[in-house]
């Protein structure tokens, strides 16, 4: 059985999908046997076949060099670009947080380091109906995960960063670090976030992710020693 961490962000298109399959490369690029899973995906475009396709799973797959299947990569994909719970409502295609839990253990099994990417922020209602309801932070703490919080280097990071941080230890969910995505290394305020934000919740920051970075700047030994 592998290891696994959990990747969330400050929100949505902070960077979750482009910062993981920077950490899933440089884990490969060590020779590291390293895998993806993301239990759903809303705002799917359609292929040529009017299939829909998991995008933030196929950039990972290919950018990081996986070569998995689309469908061991992600449980659920919906067209609609809203939330998980409403695009499943809008589907009547509820998760079933088993078929999720194996899906996840067989990939756990089949990868050394499995870096699971959650949807939108923490607080991200995944299903909202008369029988259950489940946000993703439940998911996280069924599945044991620890986290990995991914947010923007910018102005008003503090806040949206500690917030985040400070629901994941009420939850008891382990945060192995912050990673800074859109930074630019010299400007006063970023630097200062960057600061601000390990002074307030004791978090390391543990890379800094400028716009087009190719190279996930940390030690791999490092990187690999946060999962689970
Ligand atoms: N450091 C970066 N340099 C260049 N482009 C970036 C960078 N970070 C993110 N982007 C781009 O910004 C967009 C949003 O990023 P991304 O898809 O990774 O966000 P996300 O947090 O995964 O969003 P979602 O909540 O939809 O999963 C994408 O087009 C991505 O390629
Ligand atoms: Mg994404």
């Amino acid at each position: 059985m592998g290891k696994a961490i959990f990747i969330t962000g400050t929100g949505t298109d902070v960077g979750k999908t482009y910062v993981t399959a920077l950490i899933v490369k440089k884990l490969r690029q060590a020779g590291k046997n390293a895998g993806y899973y993301k239990a759903a995906i809303s705002g799917a475009e359609k292929g040529a076949a009017g299939e829909l396709l998991p995008g933030d799973a196929l950039y990972v797959n290919e950018e990081a060099g996986i070569g998995e299947t689309a469908e061991n990569l992600v449980s659920y994909v919906y067209e609609e670009a809203v939330s998980p719970h409403l695009a499943a409502k809008l589907n009547r295609c509820p998760i079933d947080f088993d078929r999720v839990e194996t899906a996840f253990r067989r990939a756990k099994e089949k990868y050394d380091y499995l870096t699971v990417e959650g949807s939108g922020g923490i607080i991200c209602p995944l299903r909202w109906d008369e029988t259950q309801h489940v946000i993703l932070d439940d998911l996280v703490v069924r599945l044991r995960l620890g986290a990995i919080v991914v947010a923007d280097a910018g102005l008003g990071t503090i806040n949206a960063a500690v917030l985040t941080i400070e629901h994941l230890k009420l939850r008891h969910i382990p945060v192995a670090g912050v990673i800074l995505n859109r930074y630019h290394p010299g400007d006063v305020m970023e630097e200062d976030n960057r600061r601000m934000i390990t002074e307030i919740t004791g978090v390391p920051v543990i890379a800094c992710v400028k716009p087009e970075d190719s190279v996930l700047d940390i030690d791999p030994e490092v990187l690999a020693g946060l999962y689970k």
